[in-house]
């Protein structure tokens, strides 16, 4: 009985070593090399997780943080069916600058999509520093008690657009008059607009979302325990990659037998 228990015992110790050293082994170690690589993204370098983009493999970051990289521009993220241009990310704040796409080349898109900006709430949320403001289009020209509203041009005749901010007290008559609106959250330090920061510059310098969430914390801990941070969707999104190749829903908690290779590496 006992004899077998040994003999049966050594047979799945031999055939557990057989296992850890095939080619899987050492494709799950890759994926710890690569993730610990930051990647470019047009014009901004040096990112890192939850992001990916460009040839970053997608085990690697959240797929919700997948930024588009054309060439030396700004890298590209979508909510739903609005594009925004990453202007900046702040990596140690875990803040990202953004600007709608649709508005780059003015506030009267050519393509309009009278649509609200959103965000994807579960990741991003805004910063206190955003205010919003409302884009009024198509609205008669004599609107009354608008005292304080700002003005731009489409270049049609007849109809006026107005911008203002959320506490202008004729938003209401806005609301009712204007034929369309859309709300766009700008930086708040430029949203009292200044007549030499015209409307179009002050869309374009985009407003801060954090993304700040439950997995910065659980990739903090992970990195302390000398793992990188990655995402599996068929386990918990969120694993732990390990520099033996193990991959563990929170941190690397122990050290296995091929981390003196990575020792040598070093
Ligand atoms: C890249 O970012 C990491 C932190 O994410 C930082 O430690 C490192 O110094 C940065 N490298 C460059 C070249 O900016
Ligand atoms: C990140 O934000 C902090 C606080 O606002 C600021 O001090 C720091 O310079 C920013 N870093 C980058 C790279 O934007
Ligand atoms: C856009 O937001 C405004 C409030 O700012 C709201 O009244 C309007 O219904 C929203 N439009 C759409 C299409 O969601
Ligand atoms: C802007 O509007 C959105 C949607 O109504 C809201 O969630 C957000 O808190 C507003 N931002 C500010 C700064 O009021
Ligand atoms: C909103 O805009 C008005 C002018 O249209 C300005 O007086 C007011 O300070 C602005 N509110 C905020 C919170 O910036
Ligand atoms: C804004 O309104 C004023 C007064 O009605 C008008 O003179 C001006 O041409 C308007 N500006 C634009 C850009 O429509
Ligand atoms: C308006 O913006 C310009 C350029 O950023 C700046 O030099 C000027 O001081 C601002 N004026 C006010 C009243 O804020
Ligand atoms: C994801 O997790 C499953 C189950 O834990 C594992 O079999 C698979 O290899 C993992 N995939 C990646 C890309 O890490």
């Amino acid at each position: 009985m006992n004899s077998h228990y040994l003999a049966l015992s050594s047979l799945i110790t031999l055939f557990f070593f057989l296992t850890i050293l095939t080619p899987s082994y050492c494709t799950a170690v890759e994926r710890f090399v690569e993730c610990s690589i930051p990647f470019d993204c047009g014009r901004i370098k040096n990112i890192s997780y939850p992001f990916l983009g460009g040839d970053r493999p997608d085990y690697c970051g959240f797929p919700e943080f997948k930024l588009g990289c054309r060439g030396d521009e700004y890298p590209i993220i979508s909510f739903e069916e609005l594009e925004f241009r990453v202007l900046n990310i702040n990596q140690s704040h875990l803040i990202m600058t953004i600007a709608r796409l649709d508005l780059l080349n003015g506030p009267c898109p050519s393509t309009p999509k009278f649509v609200n900006t959103t965000l994807d709430f579960n990741n991003f949320d805004y910063q206190p520093t955003d205010q919003n403001l409302t884009l009024f289009y198509d609205c008669p020209s004599e609107v009354s008690g608008l005292d304080g509203a700002k003005n731009f041009s489409c270049g049609l005749d007849n109809t006026a657009n107005y911008f203002v901010n959320e506490s202008f007290t004729g938003i209401d008559e806005l609301f009712e008059k204007c034929h369309r609106h859309i709300r766009v959250p700008v930086l708040g330090s430029t949203a009292l607009i200044n007549e030499s920061l015209g409307l179009q510059k002050v869309l374009n310098q985009g407003f801060d979302v954090d993304y700040h969430n439950s997995w910065a914390i659980t990739c903090l801990g992970c990195g302390a325990s000398g793992g990188i941070c990655g995402f599996n969707s068929s386990s918990h999104p969120f694993v732990c990659l390990c520099r033996d190749g193990d991959q563990q829903p929170l941190f690397c908690s122990s050290k296995y037998a091929c981390s003196f290779l990575f020792s040598l590496l070093d």
